[in-house]
């Protein structure tokens, strides 16, 4: 590991909870340097949804380099960008009856959020954007501004000006609807909340600890927004690309949003963002938002194949059998340790196991990975293990990686209990 101490920046950051070399890789399995496997509970955080390596992908890609397809053509119109957009309309948005432009943006979910939020300053002529509390929407200026965790933010380097937070679903204990408070202000001309160009919103905040907007909280903030004049996006970068079972997190709560944005699995594992705009909303004049890097042929190879999933309902249906597993093993762990305190919460195929004793998360991630489980933190305080596996897993695989999270919290508190004995 010297290599990367030496050499590369201080703000490397996973390669300090995983600390190994990784060569290989297959479906929901990483394989290191010293043949050591690991199940992956990780997925790139939510871009391998279709698995390491997967096999159709890599063949079309093979076959794609082979054939000499471009790599990189700016914006320009190529085979593979046509036959990603047809694909990606009759698979998606037709049978949703969903109506966007395709916009390419730089290849990350930052880029995705930053074209949003400025698109949405242009049209509306407000600059005013309302985010919400734990919110992470990326890291370059624009995006950092609408993301709440302070670790990512310095106030000297970045203000707040023109962002509002509202709190999220739940924020204020579940018997508080924080919607009543958002419309609220938007009623008083005196609360002091400037009226918003757009509001910026994930339906699971998966970073920000797993949290769960219900949809019932969504279609209020839809009305809202309606109400007020206000544009609707939503930041489907982590947990759309059916993470939650159908292909965008916001299809059970029926809204349509006025721009989507899209990253991280949409790209198949290759780097790929997009912004999905309502046809009206597409005011740009030619050239007007632009980047060397917009959509990737190697991408829209991979995401052609990737978007097969989707041909019929056997994927979707997979992941909400999955699901169930998923929340049944998990709640059941949250019941054996009850000096955890533990919650669940989660959707689809992202789960958080929360154990408020601050610092226990990062032990037991740790563990884990000793144990061949690769699996990360959320929240603001590292307070949540998060369950992200790749939606390909098969179920053995799965169960397996729950076990090993189990045995881990297991072997941790006998340690701790131990420790207290010999104290006293
Ligand atoms: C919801 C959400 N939005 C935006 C981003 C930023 O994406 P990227 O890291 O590709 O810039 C992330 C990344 O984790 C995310 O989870």
């Amino acid at each position: 590991m010297r290599i990367f101490e030496q050499l590369e920046s201080r703000v490397r950051g996973y390669v300090r909870s995983f600390p190994v070399i990784f060569e290989s890789s297959e479906g929901a399995i990483m394989t290191d340097e010293s043949g050591n496997n690991y199940i992956d509970f990780f997925a790139g955080a939510g871009t391998l949804n279709y698995g390491h390596n997967n096999e159709r992908i890599n063949n079309a890609l093979i076959e794609y380099i082979k054939n000499k397809g471009p790599h990189h053509t700016l914006d320009m119109a190529t085979t593979a960008k046509k036959r990603f957009l047809t694909k990606f309309s009759d698979t998606i948005l037709s049978p949703r009856n969903l109506e966007y432009k395709v916009q390419f943006t730089g290849p990350t979910g930052t880029n995705s959020v930053e074209t949003a939020i400025k698109l949405a300053r242009t049209i509306k002529g407000r600059s005013n954007i309302v985010a919400f509390t734990n919110a992470f929407h990326g890291l370059t200026m624009g995006a950092l501004s609408v993301t709440g965790n302070t670790f990512y933010r310095d106030e000297a380097h970045i203000s707040r000006s023109n962002v509002s937070f509202m709190p999220y679903d739940s924020y204020l204990g579940a018997d508080v609807n924080t919607m009543d408070y958002f419309r609220k202000l938007l009623n008083d001309n005196s609360s002091g909340l400037d009226l918003p160009a757009a509001v910026i919103v994930e339906c699971i905040q998966a970073e920000g600890g797993v949290n769960v907007a219900s949809a019932q909280w969504l279609r209020d903030l839809a009305m809202v927004c309606y109400d007020y004049d206000i544009l609707l996006i939503i930041d489907d970068i982590q947990v759309g690309n059916g993470r939650t079972g159908d292909f965008f997190s916001f299809e059970e709560a029926g809204i349509k949003p006025d721009m989507v944005a899209l990253s991280k699995a949409i790209g198949a594992g290759l780097p790929l963002a997009l912004l999905l705009l309502r046809p009206d909303l597409d005011q740009w004049k030619p050239g007007e938002h632009t980047g060397t890097f917009r959509g990737n042929n190697l991408a829209f190879v991979a995401s052609y194949e990737a978007l097969h999933y989707w041909d019929d309902m056997d994927f979707s249906n997979a992941v909400k059998y999955k699901s169930d597993v998923m929340r049944k093993e998990i709640e059941a762990i949250a019941e054996k340790y009850p000096e955890l305190n533990a919650s669940v919460r989660g959707r689809g195929m992202v789960f958080g196991l929360e154990l408020p004793d601050l610092g226990f998360c990062s032990q037991v991630s740790e563990r884990c990975f000793e144990n061949g489980l690769i699996i990360e933190l959320a929240g603001a305080d590292d307070q949540v293990v998060k369950f992200l596996p790749p939606l390909i897993i098969d179920e053995e695989t799965l169960l397996k990686g729950l076990a090993i999270v189990d045995q881990s919290i297991g072997e941790l508190l006998a340690e701790r209990k131990e420790q207290l004995t010999a104290e006293f």
